[in-house]
């Protein structure tokens, strides 16, 4: 036995050869508390095909494991389905590495590839278009800004394995290569976090590929994302294919969520009154206060949320740095929340609480009330806090059956 990664097997012909990152906390502002894993698959077919890379300083990972199964130097095509560096950073080392015949990607992906890294002599494949392997067929189908502009999905299609990248992913590190050896909650909790952080903003292609799925009437036994576990329970896969449906129709639930940080306690008393107040009309209220919340959390629970009320103290004339960090990802994120309120102390200028308003009338929300305490809110503020938080609440219910 030696001592290297070994490559798993996921098919009769096709295997894991990825890397995995336990160590990653901070993905392009993405809090990563679990890791993730750069997944990467070769296809021992007549043409031996490698289906993605890994992030840069993961190359030796990912040509270990291939070489627990061919020697890498055997590699005839490399397929790029998504040019983004965590799959496409440890390409150049990987190629010169294997020095495969061709390498395949989007007419995007080229382009994408080649802004990246130079001409590395990359072939173009057409959405829709076969690769022959031999005694295997590669399909191609583009999945343009899902997420990015040069994605695509690749289909195996004797053995019905879809490679979508990073589409039905999440970042999580684990030991277990598969759905079926982890828990389901744990696979929901990390699939919401993903596609609130990653496909959000995309929503509406994601409804569009539905479609484009449908109608090719492409059937599955296993799907490989880039990230985190493959699919081979297609139940397990048809669940998260049902999240995707309704995550990406942007419907909401019967769900507050209140964001702020505090100075001196004060705008930290104030979400606790308006806490009560939407409690007290039974809907359901997540309070996340950002010296512990990260915004991945944000704009995880901003997902289903059909209001959002943010709390800031005043601090040198401006809203303080954390929220205007979790107002500018969730804003960017373009989640669709009806419902809105303000809320912070001051000292004695108080533009915290306007510039809370205008970030969230930008996002497109109904500003439903603001409430401002001069330092520690008294019994009054208190009693204001309530009020809002009841008025937010009772907007919810009568919005959302
Ligand atoms: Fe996993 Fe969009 O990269």
């Amino acid at each position: 036995m030696s001592g290297k990664f070994k490559a798993v097997k996921i098919s009769e012909s096709v295997y894991w050869v990825g890397a995995i990152d336990w160590a990653v906390r901070y993905f392009h502002g993405y809090s990563t508390k679990n890791g993730t894993t750069y997944n990467a698959y070769l296809i021992m077919a007549d043409k031996v095909t490698l289906i993605d890379g890994v992030k840069h300083g993961f190359e030796n990972e990912l040509l270990e494991r291939v070489a627990s199964v061919i020697d890498p130097e055997k590699i005839d095509y490399v397929v790029s389905n998504h040019s983004e560096p965590d799959h496409s950073g440890g390409l150049p080392e990987i190629i010169k590495a294997v020095r495969p015949e061709k390498v395949f990607a989007s007419k995007n992906g080229v382009k994408a590839l080649s802004a990246h890294f130079g001409d590395m002599g990359v072939t173009a494949v057409d959405d829709g278009g076969e690769l022959s392997l031999g005694n295997r067929t590669l399909k191609f189908m583009e999945t343009r800004m899902l997420h990015w502009p040069d994605s695509m999905f690749s289909y195996l299609v004797e053995e019905q394995v879809l490679f979508s990248q990073d589409a039905f992913g999440m970042h999580y590190a684990s030991s277990e290569r598969f759905d079926t050896e982890i828990p389901w909650q744990t696979l929901f909790e990390n699939s919401l976090e993903y596609y609130a952080n990653i496909i959000t903003l995309y929503s509406s292609f994601v409804q569009g590929l539905f479609k484009k799925v449908k109608t090719s009437g492409l059937t599955f036994k296993v799907v490989a994302p880039d990230h985190g576990p493959v699919w081979s329970d297609m139940d397990n896969f048809a669940k998260v294919l049902g999240l995707y449906e309704r995550w990406s129709s942007r419907k909401t639930s019967r769900k507050a969520v209140i964001v702020y940080d505090t100075m001196w306690h004060a705008t930290e008393a104030m979400a606790r009154h308006i806490e009560d107040g939407l409690n007290s009309t039974g809907v359901s209220v997540k309070v996340l206060p950002l010296q512990s919340a990260s915004r991945s959390d944000v704009a995880t629970e901003m997902l289903e949320a059909t209001a959002v009320i943010v709390g800031t103290p005043t601090l040198n004339n401006n809203l303080f740095p954390s929220v205007a960090d979790a107002l500018t990802y969730i804003k960017g994120l373009k989640f669709q929340t009806p419902f809105a309120g303000a809320f912070g102390s001051f000292g004695w200028s108080g533009e915290g609480v306007p510039q809370i308003r205008a970030y969230l009338a930008d996002m497109g929300c109904e500003i439903v009330g603001e409430v401002s305490a001069k330092y520690a809110p008294d019994e009054v503020v208190k009693v204001k806090c309530f009020e809002l938080g009841v008025e937010i609440g009772r907007k919810i219910i009568n919005t959302i059956n």
